[in-house]
């Protein structure tokens, strides 16, 4: 089956690489529009985005999300926070803590399944985001490592207790020149993303099949990272045993305590 919007699904690549030309009102606002009809929890939109424009900030986020440099080069930055501090103050302002006083019922402030269920928000937002950019003939790239640096990108974004970065994306015009086109990424078989009634484990053998489109499209002469010798030892050594990963769950665990503010 294929129509307009699976056809933009498929050829859509994450473009790290932008044409220098700004976003214009009327496109940002496309789809700005598109993001906010994103499907969100109990309807309470428990996100927020934060649009960088300032070049300096753009700057040191290129740092501090694991020296991307196209970070400060990108058009359009959108920053997608998990926002339970919209409520909480809006609940304060409703009085609230009244009401529950005078009906016995115990107020809490947010904790862990707050903080998924906002970032699950947050997270649908930001594909609405991209897929309607790419409905409109712009380009995106999500950035996973705004994770790190909690401390920072609280300063920097002057972020308060609930309200944390869960994903970056930054947007722009695709280059017109060919030799910057983003490579169409191959992908794992269906057959082992879904299963059907209950999870289903793989063996060793059926994990070669698993690789293989992966293997031979990125890896034609089986060079993998750091001489490691397959496709598992190479995602292990770039990916788990990096410093950045290291620091995004240092980063995460700061995050999270705030959230929970003792309240665990
Ligand atoms: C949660 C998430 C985090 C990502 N973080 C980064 C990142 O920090 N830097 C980057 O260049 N690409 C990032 N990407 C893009 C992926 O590398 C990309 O989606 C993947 O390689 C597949 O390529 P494709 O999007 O072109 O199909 C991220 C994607 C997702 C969904």
């Amino acid at each position: 089956m294929r129509n307009e919007t699976l056809q933009v699904i498929e050829a859509r690549a994450s473009t790290r690489v932008f044409a220098d030309t700004a976003v214009s009102p009327e496109e940002r606002e496309a789809i700005l529009a598109a993001t906010l009809r994103s499907p969100t929890a109990g309807n309470m939109m428990l996100y927020h985005i934060i649009e960088v424009e300032s070049q300096s900030t753009k700057a040191r986020l290129a740092e501090t999300c694991d020296h991307q440099p196209f970070i400060a080069k990108a058009p359009m930055v959108w920053v997608f926070c998990a926002d339970y501090q919209r409520w909480y103050d809006y609940f304060e302002a409703c009085d609230v803590r009244t009401m529950c006083k005078e009906r016995g019922i115990e107020f809490t402030t947010p904790v862990e399944g707050d903080l998924f269920i906002a970032a699950c928000d947050a997270l649908v937002a930001a594909q609405t985001s991209v897929i309607a950019a790419e409905s409109i003939g712009l380009a995106s790239c999500y950035v996973g490592d705004i994770l790190e640096n909690y401390e920072e990108h609280v300063e920097l974004l002057g972020l308060p207790p609930w309200v944390m970065p869960m994903t970056m994306v930054v947007f722009g015009h695709p280059p017109a020149r060919r030799d910057g086109a983003p490579r169409r990424m191959p992908r794992f078989d269906a057959s082992f993303v879904l299963s059907k009634d209950r999870y289903h484990r793989r063996s060793r053998s059926e994990f070669d099949r698993m690789a293989d489109p992966i293997v031979k499209a990125l890896f034609k002469k089986r060079t993998f990272f750091d001489n490691t010798a397959n496709l598992g030892q190479h995602y292990y050594a770039r990916k788990m045993a990096a410093p950045f990963t290291k620091e995004m769950s240092r980063s995460v665990r700061a995050a999270i305590r705030r959230w929970c503010g003792g309240n665990t």
